[in-house]
């Protein structure tokens, strides 16, 4: 257990606060809608009154880019489960959940079953927090695990997932904080689950470069690139939950490769923001381009 007030979920928190500012833009304006995440924010009343403009405006303050490129990979993977949901996926599994909404803030078919992993802390105040009746309810599974010495496979089963059935997983903002050994036997664990069907992994890594050449982890022109790398690490150090692990794109590929997956798509940032920042009016200046995560879709090879 970490020392940090946050207890086990203050990243979770993080990303959850991320996701209250974009809400509060104008639905026209904003490129993600989480109804439900200021219930996991502490501080979220403040937030409201500060409003999206002026929140955006103090975390470009502080590390630019780091609120759409969160937003960025909500929507990604938005994108990705309404999509599979509709082409066949009957099973959704979210990999360190923390605060994530999807079963209940997405339009998914009611035949979706959704698991949700996490550490049993966090996923106990998530229960706590929501609402007493929301959508899609009945549709959700909570499964503690915690993958450093906990066997998801196991603990998935018991919980009732299908191996038989086409599954979409996904591991968001997780990958960072574990040990490699820790993701590398999770998707062992994964790929015994999907032997005899067509399923579809979502993983986000940070870039080894991080470390080696930050300059190279930001859009050109970046002010400060190797300090404010610095300040990204220290902040999720400081909620107890600091980054350790870092990844090529090469490392990924080959790991995913030996459990059954094969890359399709591999993006960052740099790669979104036309994509979901330009049709809405907040097209990013290549100086506030934050690449340093990058957001993968693997398939397994069964398709
Ligand atoms: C940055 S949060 C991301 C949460 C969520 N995926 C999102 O993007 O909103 C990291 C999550 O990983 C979970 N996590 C960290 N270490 C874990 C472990 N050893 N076993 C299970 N979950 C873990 C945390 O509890 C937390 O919910």
């Amino acid at each position: 257990m970490s020392n940090s007030i946050f207890g086990k979920d203050g990243t979770a928190q993080g990303v959850a606060k991320q996701r209250l500012i974009e809400t509060l833009a104008k639905s026209d304006k904003r490129i993600i809608n989480d109804p439900y995440a200021d219930r996991f924010v502490i501080g979220a009343g403040f937030i409201k009154l500060m409003g999206h403009k002026f929140s955006v405006w103090l975390g470009k303050k502080l590390v630019p880019g780091l609120h759409e490129h969160l937003i960025a990979r909500t929507r990604f993977i938005d994108d990705l489960i309404e999509k599979t949901g509709t082409t066949g996926a009957e099973q959704y599994v979210i990999l360190g959940a923390g605060y994530d909404l999807r079963a209940h803030r997405l339009d998914l078919p009611s035949s979706m079953r959704i698991f949700e992993v996490d550490q049993a802390e966090v996923q106990a105040r998530k229960r706590s927090k929501l609402p007493k009746t929301i959508t899609n309810s009945e549709n959700v599974t909570y499964v503690a695990v915690d993958f450093t010495h906990q066997s998801l496979a196991e603990q998935l089963t018991a919980a009732g997932f299908d191996i038989g059935k086409p599954t979409v997983f996904t591991l968001e903002g997780v990958s960072q904080y574990i040990t490699k050994e820790a993701v590398s036997s999770t998707i062992e664990e994964l790929a015994t689950l999907i032997q005899t069907n067509s399923s579809t992994f979502f993983i986000s890594y940070v870039d080894e470069l991080l470390d080696k050449d930050p300059e190279a982890c930001f859009g050109r022109g970046y002010p400060n690139a190797a300090q404010r790398a610095e300040t990204i690490k220290s902040l999720s150090a400081k909620v107890g939950e600091p980054w350790i692990s870092f990844y090529t794109a090469e490392e990924i590929a080959s790991l995913l490769s030996r459990n059954g997956f094969s890359v399709e798509e591999n993006v960052t940032l740099e790669d979104l923001n036309s994509l979901y920042f330009t049709p809405v009016g907040r097209t990013l200046p290549e100086n506030q381009i934050f690449k340093l995560e990058h957001f993968v879709i693997a398939k397994s090879q069964n398709n």
